[in-house]
């Protein structure tokens, strides 16, 4: 028989690769994908996924209770992964409204959903299912040169309205496992990157911008510091955490790699140097231009992953500069999801209203 699985979001970038990864990897699963398809849900994220008949996309809104309550119920599925959110940091400062929205109130109906069907109805105990929240590693806040980076222990202190509204989403998990014994787990993850990330984001905006010849755009002096980790990597920690992990728990997950922005931007420039030797734009990172800096913007972000090394035995398995080079090749090769993301207009009309009035403060 096969395990059910509830995935959330999953037309987007990591649950996509998640769905990606679980169908190729163990075919005892089935994967039921609710997603709402906003402007960051694709269904092309899709396609090819491997054996289709072991997943079924469900387009709809996490905050639907009742309809997430009837699948659990009729189809009999203990396991939870929620991806779904809201998740770009800058379109949570300009209007907070969806945040909420998602990733307080549709937490709150998954989470009030498993505990009706699992706790109330089928009396379900701390083996027979499991809810695991994808959390971030923003919700800590920010740090200054010589802190330690973020583990489990550290204290929540979220900055800008999208880390407070992972933050509430998490503070209900936490709650939902101490107060009703739902056998819940929380990891946060750092930076993704890969393929399928809607060209919003740092990496994916860059190689596009670079490839067209436009502007890259730093905000303030682009010395911000991330942990990068490849989404793949991500997927299998997620993985592991679900088979493997006692309920209750938090995992903290990166790469443990940490260059600054302007580093990052110069990495993809350099590998597009060397795949358009001739282009007349290179080198391409003279494209860079330092704009407005993000309101609020959080400085530095480090991951102590050792938990999850120790007690799980995950480990990152791919380098930045291959997980970059890949990246890349990606975004190089699919031209035609790239078209069809952008032909959007929801994408043109985003680049629009974050970059026009930024000045270039350079
Ligand atoms: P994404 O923005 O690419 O995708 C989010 C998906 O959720 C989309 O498919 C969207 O349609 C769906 N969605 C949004 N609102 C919904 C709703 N109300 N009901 C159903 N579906 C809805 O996001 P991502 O980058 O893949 O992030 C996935 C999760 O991982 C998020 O919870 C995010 O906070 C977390 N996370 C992301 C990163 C990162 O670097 N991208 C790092 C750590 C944690
Ligand atoms: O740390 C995990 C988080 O990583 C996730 O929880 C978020 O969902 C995900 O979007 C990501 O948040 P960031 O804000 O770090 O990612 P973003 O790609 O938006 O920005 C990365 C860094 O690059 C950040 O310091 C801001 C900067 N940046 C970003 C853009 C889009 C620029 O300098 N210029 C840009 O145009």
């Amino acid at each position: 028989m096969h395990r059910k699985i509830l995935v959330t979001g999953g037309a987007g970038f990591i649950g996509s690769n998640f769905v990606h990864h679980v169908l190729k990897k163990y075919p005892d699963v089935f994967l039921f994908n609710m997603d709402v398809l906003t402007y960051a849900g694709n269904r092309e994220n899709l396609r090819g996924i491997t054996d289709p008949s072991r997943h079924i996309l469900i387009e709809s809104d996490i905050c639907d209770q009742a309809r997430i309550e009837r699948l659990l119920r009729e189809q009999d599925i203990c396991t939870i992964i929620n991806f779904a959110a809201e998740t770009h940091v800058d379109r949570s400062i300009m209007g907070a409204s969806p945040f909420i929205w998602t990733n307080i109130q549709g937490t709150y109906s998954l989470l009030e959903a498993a505990r009706t069907v699992w706790l109330e109805e089928q009396q379900l105990g701390e083996g027979d299912c499991c809810f695991l929240q994808v959390s971030t590693d923003e919700v800590y806040g920010t740090l200054e040169p010589d802190d330690p980076p973020f583990s489990e222990t550290t204290p929540y202190a979220p900055n800008s309205p999208y880390s407070a509204s992972k933050a509430s989403g998490d503070f209900l998990v936490r709650a939902y496992h101490q107060t009703y014994g739902l056998p819940t787990l929380i990891t946060h993850c750092s930076n993704n990157y890969g393929p399928f990330q809607y060209p919003e984001k740092l990496i994916p905006l860059m190689i596009l911008n670079a490839v067209e010849g436009k502007p890259l755009p730093i905000y303030g002096d682009g010395r911000q510091i991330r942990d990068w980790l490849f989404v793949e990597d991500h997927v299998r920690a997620l993985w592991m955490v679900l088979e493997k992990a006692q309920p209750g728990s938090v995992y903290t997950i990166g790469a443990e790699v940490q260059p600054t922005n302007l580093e990052i931007v110069d990495s993809v420039c350099a590998l597009l140097d060397e795949r358009f030797p001739d282009s007349e734009y290179v080198p391409f990172n003279s494209l860079k231009q330092s704009v407005t800096d993000r309101k609020g913007h959080d400085r530095r972000y480090a991951i102590d992953s050792s938990r999850i090394r120790k007690e799980l035995g995950w480990a990152p398995e791919v380098s930045l500069k291959d997980g970059l080079a890949s990246t890349v090749d990606w975004y190089l090769a699919h031209r035609d999801w790239v078209n069809q993301v952008r032909s959007r207009d929801t994408y043109n009309a985003w680049m629009k209203k974050n970059y026009q009035n930024r000045e270039n403060s350079a």
